[in-house]
This record gives structure tokens, sequence and C-alpha cells, in this order.
């Protein structure tokens, strides 16, 4: 048998027995006895019975073992010409610091803190110094409007915020702070403290009695020890995109994060305490949370902490400029950044400038693997190039190709073959398993294993409907996908209306919300177009009401400009079309999946049960008449 049979087999046998072996690579304060909680089944809990602090195992525990002198963060920020290195002894005087003045602040175990920062150091830190506290991270990435946040807010209820004075994009400054205080003014919650770190690139305005500098207030503050709290105590929140205007915000606690990220560094990642792991990402996403900040850290690498693009900063060779200056082993990457990198460098010149010996393996996930990025890479970088998929839901990856325990063929167009604590089945509508090699709904049984979801923060209702009823017994990814023959998963769609932009997961129905909100639309539908760079783009058809006589490229610029503000320039909403009516079925279901056909160009079925077939060519039309002409 494989040694990677072997091992999902040894998990699939007792499970039990697999995640306490794996628990005691973890420092407990009090050890677990029991690995799944499963009394309040199909809701499991992992670690309940332990205690423990996910700080002490990123930071204290390294320096304890006499590795603080070791280099943990490294931040590389071409946007603004700087670099930075923190030691493990740093980031636990750092985190016990701003954990003291967070305390001092009457912020303690349980308090939910809303960071909304930039890629900088202060972003691992602050979530670090949550975790240090018992505190509840909720991230919110900073591409975001005032309004995204404001829901955020609304929702999760924070006692403090964390915040910067500004991001840097290329060639502009994005005030970050007109944005929170925008975002608090929309919001009933209003948190009592924020600490803001004020960057020279734009000084902001603090409001004395609620905004702190950041330096200035950790002064005085006493040092913070690491708190002791449950397995099954919420670490974060992170809210990601589900098919309406209400994010759902996924609950990871402490325990089982701890164990399965742990888990994960040796066995899929094939790194050594020591090495220095990248992810390409950014800490708003459930990369940057996992890989940026916690498992590297949690199994003693030096992660780096990276400001910037792919491309433009200030070119196409800075990911290989990095990897050669910080001696990357690991480097992990959303396609779309491949693709940015392939378009402005094919022949792969810059990557021949850098030495880029010390790396070992190109990790992707985020959005579907095109096999051209991959041979390219393949190509030019002469390293394994590895797809795995996996979920802001699950916290790690579903399946992939465990290269710490076996590397196995890599298949491109595959994701990759099942982890060990996933049970992955390919379901039908009546939940009956298809035959392998058919198109279905990818699904895990359940329990799903440490660090996936436990529930929804203050949603338990909406967690159960949107991921466990649809298919009794089974975790509902909303993946569509099949298994070969091999036993590799090959991810195909979406079943929902979420898309994927730039690696960004997105909801069309979020953005369909903000179009209705425009005085002048009646009606509007937003479905997901491909795009060469970002895989797919938003794109908007709305009716008019009757009686408006707005010019079509007025309408556009104003639904642009409402969605930049509403939901963020994270949005990418470019492409608008005005258009008499929308295709529907007769019961008044709309079309999207034709709509994005017809915008795509390619072939489509009139649905037998379409209300008006003409619409379709109206919509054609419309495409061409806007230059959007993709020809069938
Ligand atoms: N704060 C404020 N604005 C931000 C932002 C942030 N943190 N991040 C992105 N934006 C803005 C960008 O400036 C851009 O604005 P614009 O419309 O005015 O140009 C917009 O949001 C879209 O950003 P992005 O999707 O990053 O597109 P881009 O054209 O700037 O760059 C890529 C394209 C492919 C280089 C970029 O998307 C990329 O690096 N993607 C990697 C994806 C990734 O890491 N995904 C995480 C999952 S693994
Ligand atoms: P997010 O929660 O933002 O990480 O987005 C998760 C979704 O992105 C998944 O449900 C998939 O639709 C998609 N995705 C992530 N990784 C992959 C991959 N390797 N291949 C195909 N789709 C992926």
């Amino acid at each position: 048998m494989s040694a990677y049979r072997e091992t999902y087999e040894r998990w699939r046998v007792n499970p039990e027995r697999f995640w306490l072996e794996a628990a005691e690579a973890i420092d407990w304060m009090r050890p677990p006895v029991q690995a799944l909680d499963d009394s309040n089944a199909p809701l499991y809990r992992w670690f309940a019975d332990a205690t423990c602090n996910t700080c002490w195992n990123a930071v204290d525990r390294h320096v304890a073992a006499g590795r603080g002198d070791d280099t943990a963060v490294i931040y590389d920020s071409p946007i603004t010409g700087t670099q930075r290195s923190l030691s493990f002894l740093d980031l636990q005087q750092a985190t016990a610091r701003l954990g003291g003045a967070l305390k001092a602040k009457g912020v303690g175990r349980g308090d939910r803190v809303i960071i909304y920062m930039p890629m900088i150091a202060e972003a691992a830190i602050a979530m670090l110094a949550c975790a240090r506290i018992g505190a509840v991270h909720s991230v919110v990435f900073g591409g975001f409007a005032a309004n995204e946040l404001a829901v955020r807010i609304d929702d999760a209820k924070p006692k403090a915020i964390l915040s910067a004075s500004c991001g840097i994009e290329p060639g502009r400054v994005i005030p970050y702070k007109p944005l929170l205080d925008k975002s608090i003014e929309l919001a009933t919650h209003k948190p009592e403290t924020c600490f803001i770190i004020q960057r020279p690139e734009a000084e902001a305005e603090l409001i004395p009695g609620r905004d702190w500098e950041w330096e200035a207030v950790q002064t005085d503050a006493p040092l913070a020890e690491c708190e002791e709290v449950g397995g099954a105590d919420p670490l974060y929140i992170l809210y990601t995109s589900g098919t309406t205007g209400q994010p759902k915000g996924v609950v990871r606690h402490n325990g089982g994060h701890l164990v399965a990220l742990h888990w994960t560094m040796k066995h899929l990642y094939d790194v050594e305490p020591g090495d220095v792991y990248w992810a390409a990402s950014d800490v708003g996403w459930v990369v940057g949370h996992s890989y940026i900040v916690y498992a590297p850290l949690f199994y003693g690498c030096a992660t780096v902490l990276f400001e910037g693009k792919p491309v433009g900063t200030p070119d196409a060779g800075v990911f290989w400029r990095v990897i050669e200056e910080h001696k990357v082993r690991c480097l992990f990457t959303a396609p779309t950044a491949l693709r940015a990198i392939k378009r402005a460098d094919p022949q792969g010149e810059f990557i021949k400038k850098y030495d880029i010996s010390s790396l070992k393996t190109l990790f992707l996930a985020g959005e579907r693997a095109d096999p051209d990025s991959i041979d390219w890479a393949k190509r030019h970088l002469n390293r394994p190039v590895i797809d795995h998929w996996w979920q802001t839901e699950t916290g790690w990856a579903i399946c992939g190709n465990p290269v710490g325990i076996e590397s196995l063929p890599i298949k491109v167009g595959s994701a990759g073959a099942p982890m060990p604590g996933w049970d992955v089945r390919i379901l039908d509508e009546s939940s009956q398993e298809v035959p392998t090699g058919e198109l279905g709904a990818v699904c895990v049984k359940l329990p799903l294993p440490p660090s996936a979801l436990p529930t929804l923060w203050n949603a338990e209702e909406r967690y159960r409907r949107s991921y466990l009823e649809k298919f009794p017994g089974y975790y509902e990814t909303g993946d569509a996908g099949f298994m070969d023959e091999e036993g590799f998963l090959h991810i195909m769609a979406r079943t929902d209306d979420v898309i994927n932009v730039a690696g960004h997961r997105l909801s069309t129905g979020a953005m369909e919300e903000v179009l209705t909100s425009h005085p002048d639309i009646a009606e509007a539908a937003v479905v997901g177009v491909a795009d060469e760079l970002k895989g797919q783009l938003p794109m908007g058809f709305v009716c008019l009401n009757s009686g408006c006589d707005k010019e079509a490229e007025t309408l556009q610029a104003e639904a642009i400009a409402l969605m930049r503000d509403k939901i963020g320039p994270v949005a990418a909403f470019k492409l608008v079309a005005v258009v008499d009516r929308l295709p529907k079925t007769r019961s008044g279901k709309i079309l999207r999946g034709v709509m994005a056909k017809i915008a795509d160009g390619v072939p489509y079925k009139t649905p037998a049960t379409i209300d008006d077939p003409t619409i379709l060519d109206e919509i054609t039309t419309a495409l061409h008449d806007m230059g959007y002409a993709q020809s069938n």
C-alpha cells in the first residue's frame, strides 16, 4: 500500500486515535482525552475537553524551546520599499504588549476584535495578540468598502477595532480611517475602542476618547500572558460570501485549528521548522489566516508577509526576488497571480535573473488552476506545481497532494486526492453517490475534521440550512465536480451564486442587492463571465424603471460607482449591460447561466422552460452594443 493510502486508511479506521496522535504535537494546558465530541450531532466539536492557547503555540513555545532569536516574520514590502524581520522573541513581546493594551481597554476572553489592516507586520501581531488574550478576532479584507465593514461590525459586535491609517495600492494611497469612521457611523453597534497605526503615507485624524495611536496606547500597558481557553472556544470569525448580501461568519475553534494546521505543515507542504514559508495572499482571506500567520508559526517556520502585487511592484520578477532574498522553501499563491506573471513575462526571463534554488514546491489554491498556467510554471520553475482545493469553511485542504507523506502523480486539471479527515463523496440530487467520472455535488461525509467550521457566528440555523440540509449526513461544499478512476477530484464549478474573481470569493446575490438599491434600476442580475487574468469577472444586467430616460452610459457609470462604494474595489465590477427585460423561466426564475454563456460566447441550449426566447437575442444585442461582443 502506498504511504498516502496507508495514512488515509489509518485515519479512516480510527479517526479518534488519528487526531489524538496528531494532537500530541501541540502544547496543551490541559491535554485532550477525547478528540471528537459528537453529543450534539450533526454539530460537532473537536478537543472540547482540552485547554490551550493559540498564541503560545505560535510564539511562546518556540521562545521557551530556545529559538527566541530565530526569525518568525519577514515583512517584505516592495510597495513602500521597506523590509522588517521579527524574531519569535520580538513577536512574544509585541503580542504581550498589544494584548496588554487591549486588556487595559476592557477587552477580554470571548470579546470580538475586528482587524481592518493592510499587509503589514502589525496585522499578524494583532491576530496573535487577540489569540493571546482569548479574544476572538475577525479580519476584514482592506479592499472592502465601509458598508461591508459595517455589516461585519453589526454581526460580530466587536469591543475594539484594530486598524491603520492607510493601505497602499500601486499608484495610490487608500486612507482607511475615513472608511473606518464611515463604517462605525453606518453600523448600529458601536465599538468602544480603536487602535490606529499611523503610517507615514497618510496620517489619520483620531477621535478623542475612542481612537488611540498604536504605539502610544501600548507604552504603559502591562504585558499580557497567554490566557487559558477551551479547545472548542472560538479563535476567530472570518466572513465569507454566501448567496445573499449578509456574509457568513465562519467560526474557527482554537484546538482543532491548532492540531489540523500543525499536521499539514509536514504532511502537505513538506517543510521543517526553521524553513521559510510564503503564502502570497492577504491576511483578509483564509489562506492568509492559515498560511501567512498561523500554520507556519505553529510549526516554527519563518513566514513571509508580502505587501505587493505579483506584477508592477516593480515588475514580474518580484516573486522570484523574494524567494532568492529570503530563501523561501515553499510558495503558495493563487493561479491568478501566476497568470499575471505569465502575461508580463511569457518567456520566464525574470525567473532566470534570480537564484531560486531554495524553492522546493509551488502550491496553488483559491480557484480552478488552468492547465496553461500550471504548464508555464512547471516549465520555467522546473519544480512540482501542486493544486489543492479548500474553502474558508475548512481552513485547510480537503484535497491535495501530500508531498510530505508521498508525492502522488500530478494530474493537471485535478485538485488532488482527499486528505485524511475528509471523506469526499460525489452525490446526485437525491443524495445518492454518482458513478466514478460523473459530475455531481461535491460533499463530505460528517463529521468534518478538526479546524473545519463547527457553525456560523450567531447563525446556527443558517449553518444547518446552508451546509447540512440538502444532503443529510453530509457537508455540502457548494462545488460541483467528479472523482476519477484513480480517486483524484476534479472541481468544475460552483453550484450556487458565488463567483471567483482573482481568487476572491464574491456573491452575485450581494451585488444584485446593491444594483437594485439604485433608484433607477428595477431589476438586476449579476453573473460571472470568463476573464483571462482574473478567472471570472462580474457582469451586471440591469432593467430600468419605466420613465427613466437616463443615457445607458450614465447609468453604467453610476452602477459601477455604487458597487465600489457599497462592496468595494475588490468586486472588480466594471461590466454593466442595460437591457429591457431579463430572461426568465415561466415560473419567474432568472436564467443567469444562459446569460453567462451568451456573454462568454459559448454555445447554449435555449431552456425549454423559458418564458420568451426572443429575450436572448436582446441580451446578445445589448452585449454587442456595449462593445462586449464574444461571438457565438
Ligand atoms: N485595499 C484596498 N484596495 C484593494 C486592496 C486592499 N487591500 N486589494 C485590492 N484592492 C483594489 C485594487 O487596487 C483594485 O482596485 P482598482 O479597481 O482601482 O484597480 C481592486 O481592488 C481589484 O484588486 P485585485 O483583484 O487585486 O486586482 P488587480 O488588478 O489590482 O491585481 C492580480 C490583479 C491578479 C495581480 C491580483 O488580483 C492578485 O495578486 N491576486 C492574487 C489573489 C490572491 O492572493 N487571492 C487570495 C486567495 S489565495
Ligand atoms: P474561499 O472560501 O474564498 O477560499 O473559496 C473557496 C472556493 O474557491 C471553493 O469552494 C472553490 O469553488 C474555489 N476553489 C478553491 N480552491 C480551488 C481549487 N484548487 N480548484 C478549484 N476551485 C477552487
